[in-house]
């Protein structure tokens, strides 16, 4: 049993990198990738990733239209940057992870934060009412931190808002590999409305466990993925040389490694579940994806003292409000870590949060 602090506070795959994808890496180290690569990415790799869209979406994703990033944050950057105007208003459907209003703030932009259902889903009236005078709305589905996961039907009429209004949406995906109990996955990709006004944003980060290596990618129009281009080169250089051959394995290589990343972190969402739904004072909407949950508490806690009075009890967790203003009264935990912390530090959250108001 572990003793010591136990951090469920960060979202980074407990397990290693696929043997495969390490392999790839030393053999391009090898065979010379070691010198500058291509500014907007290995040709090889944006190849394949173009080739790999349109046969997973069953669009017609070309060479142009696909940018290599330092990791999905760079992505989100240099998208938004490269989109948005001092002045511009960005709409936000929160609590979601809080790189958007921060970049949007970086860009000059402004953040308008709306909330989300009682089920953490698309509040789709509330977006519409926002839409004529915001360029962009960000989505991130499955959605960190509440592990939403927005169905077809909330992303076709989200598509025919944006369609109406020209307004931009960028869809933040990087956990479309992690849903549970079958729930469906659909992308922004799949949705026809979303053609002409969509910006993909993906990373290797959690599907493959290979958050410390730093690459993502954007597909979006070819002039977006230019001026995109223009501010990554700027904050970035270029890219690692041999990592973008190892994901270039990544993306060709075995695909089993997936089925087993659903089944762990299924089994530990189900510890999740177990452990919290029916905990006196707290409440929790099961995951639908992600390797998160967004526990709230009917005691009045706020965001912060939930986190401190875990803290107290020996585990990190986010406070809710760090991902928007509907945050408050929630903390975050995060089940990428083994399943013994994981159920120590469920046990001690329960400890923690079933004391009741100081
Ligand atoms: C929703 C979401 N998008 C993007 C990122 C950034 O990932 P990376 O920069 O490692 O690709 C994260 C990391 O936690 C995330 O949760």
């Amino acid at each position: 049993m572990p003793t010591g602090l136990i951090s469920l506070a960060i979202g980074d795959p407990d397990m290693p990198t696929p043997g495969h994808i390490v392999e790839a890496l030393e053999v391009a180290i090898r065979s010379g990738y070691t010198h500058y690569a291509d500014r907007p990415g290995d040709p090889e790799l944006r190849s394949a990733l173009a080739e790999h869209l349109s046969a997973r979406f069953g669009r017609h994703v070309v060479f142009d239209e696909v940018l290599v990033t330092q990791g999905s944050s760079a992505g989100l950057a240099s998208t938004m940057l490269a989109s948005l105007n001092p002045g511009d208003r960005v709409l936000i459907p929160e609590p979601t992870y809080s790189l958007y209003a921060d970049i949007a703030r970086f860009a000059g932009a402004e953040p308008v934060f709306v909330g989300q259902t009682s089920n953490f889903h698309l509040d789709l009236d509330q977006i519409e009412a926002h839409a004529s005078d915001c360029k962009m709305v960000v989505i991130c589905t499955p959605c960190n931190p509440t592990g939403a996961v927005y169905t077809r039907d909330e992303l076709l009429n989200l598509g025919a808002i944006c369609a109406k209004f020209g307004m931009l949406v960028l869809s933040d995906e990087a956990y479309d590999q992690i849903v549970f109990d079958g729930t469906e996955f659909a992308s922004a990709m799949e949705i026809p409305a979303l053609q002409e006004h969509l910006v993909y944003c993906q990373t290797f980060s959690k599907t493959y466990a290979m958050t410390g290596w730093r690459l993502g990618y954007v597909h979006a129009d070819a002039r977006i993925v230019a001026a995109a281009n223009t501010v990554h080169q700027t904050f970035n250089g270029s890219l690692n040389a041999a990592v973008q051959r190892a994901a270039l394995a990544a993306l060709t290589g075995p695909m089993d490694w997936l089925s087993t990343i659903r089944r762990t972190y299924q089994r530990r969402r189900d510890l999740v579940v177990s452990a919290l739904r029916d905990a006196p004072g707290l409440n929790l909407h099961p995951p639908e994806g992600t390797f998160y949950a967004f526990v709230g508490n009917d005691k009045g806690l706020s965001a912060s003292e939930m986190a401190h009075r875990v803290q107290d009890h020996g585990v990190l967790v986010r406070p809710g409000t760090e991902f928007g203003p509907s945050g408050e009264g929630f903390v975050r935990i995060s089940f990428s870590v083994a399943d013994e912390i994981l159920v120590q530090g469920l046990e001690r959250l329960r400890n923690a949060l079933e004391l009741g108001p100081t």
